[in-house]
């Protein structure tokens, strides 16, 4: 499906061309940023974020994304300076910035805001993460951060660990990876964070086999490791949370008992507990790269859905679902 004009909510509406498009243009947009001439492509767009939850990476990397194309950025990153704050509705805050702006980014801790903003606004709207539901541009940017290390997705064993039942980069994750033919995909979690059950049939159905294995197993057999923090703030009881606290934490030492060599630790970051410091500083550390990918990969979305062209803002969507 063409990318321009497109709301990016579900990570299962993009297919493997869809995505190979993205990657390639990540590629130019890497390839400009590092000799100094990224062209201007979105001159006189302006690009609105709206964070209703908290976000260090996604929002900062859309804006300097948006920054680096020539486009302006508005938009808010707490409703407390915002009229949601006097009882504003999110319907009408979205209205409001999609007459603001050529494009709308969301994050929100209910599932299916951003659906919802899409449904409202005629500017694209990008999911910055829903509840425990999607976060596809995270997706993108852990597969093309896979791809740029491995050269390809296609044939390597991955590990997802930590909190899967309530990360929703882990299932979108999973979601995407059903467009490619990964060797295996491998969980571990501690039982009360198994993945949900409506997410692997969703991803069983769609031909991707998961096999839960203890950690030291999957870390000997994995080329991709991706670490997950505990969702804290999504459990319904905190004390939930407490029996949970600190139960596996992934540190150089057992990387190096266990892990391959050449295998790579990814993590959507903030980590907490669960990846210690000392791994930073070893070869299985791609998680800041991942992150510094961040940038050129939302620049590629941001000017594909936009239109690199000139051409002037589409206003009516096309049809996506
Ligand atoms: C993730 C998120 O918000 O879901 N962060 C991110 O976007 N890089 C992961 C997390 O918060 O644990």
């Amino acid at each position: 499906m063409p990318w321009r004009g497109r709301d990016v909510i579900d990570p299962r509406e993009f297919s493997r061309e869809d995505l190979e498009a993205l990657f390639e243009r990540a590629d130019e947009m890497r390839k400009e940023l590092s000799a100094g001439s990224v062209k201007r492509r979105l001159d006189g767009r302006i690009v609105a974020t709206a964070f209703f939850e908290p976000s260090t990476r996604t929002r900062l990397s859309f804006e300097a994304a948006a920054k680096r194309l020539g486009a302006d950025v508005i938009g808010f990153s707490a409703e407390e300076g915002t009229s949601v704050a006097k009882g504003e509705s999110f319907v009408d805050t979205i209205r409001m910035l999609d007459g603001y702006s050529d494009l709308i980014v969301v994050r929100h801790k209910y599932e299916g805001a951003a659906m919802l903003a899409a449904e409202v606004a005629q500017a694209p709207v990008i999911n910055g993460g829903d509840g425990s539901q999607h976060h596809p541009t995270q997706a993108m940017l852990d597969l093309y951060t896979v791809r740029t290390l491995f050269g390809a997705v296609d044939g390597l064993n991955f590990l997802l660990l930590g909190d899967l039942r309530y990360a929703r980069t882990v299932a979108s994750l999973l979601r995407m990876l059903t467009a490619f033919r990964p060797a295996s995909v491998m969980l571990s979690s501690p039982p009360q964070l198994r993945l949900r059950d409506e997410v692997r049939e969703d991803v069983e159905s769609r031909g991707l086999k998961l096999i839960e294995v203890p950690l030291e197993e999957g870390l000997s057999r994995a080329d991709v490791i991706y670490v997950t923090r505990i969702q804290r703030e999504r459990f319904p009881d905190l004390q939930e949370y407490e029996k949970v606290r600190g139960s596996y934490r992934v540190t150089r030492r057992l990387l190096e008992a266990y892990a391959r060599r050449g295998a790579k630790v990814l993590h959507p970051l903030p980590r907490v507990d669960e990846l210690t410091p000392d791994v930073d500083n070893t070869e299985f550390q791609a998680y800041f790269t991942q992150a510094r990918l961040g940038v050129p990969l939302r620049m590629a979305l941001l000017s594909l859905v936009l239109g690199a062209d000139g051409s002037p803002p589409l206003r009516a969507k096309p049809p996506t679902r």
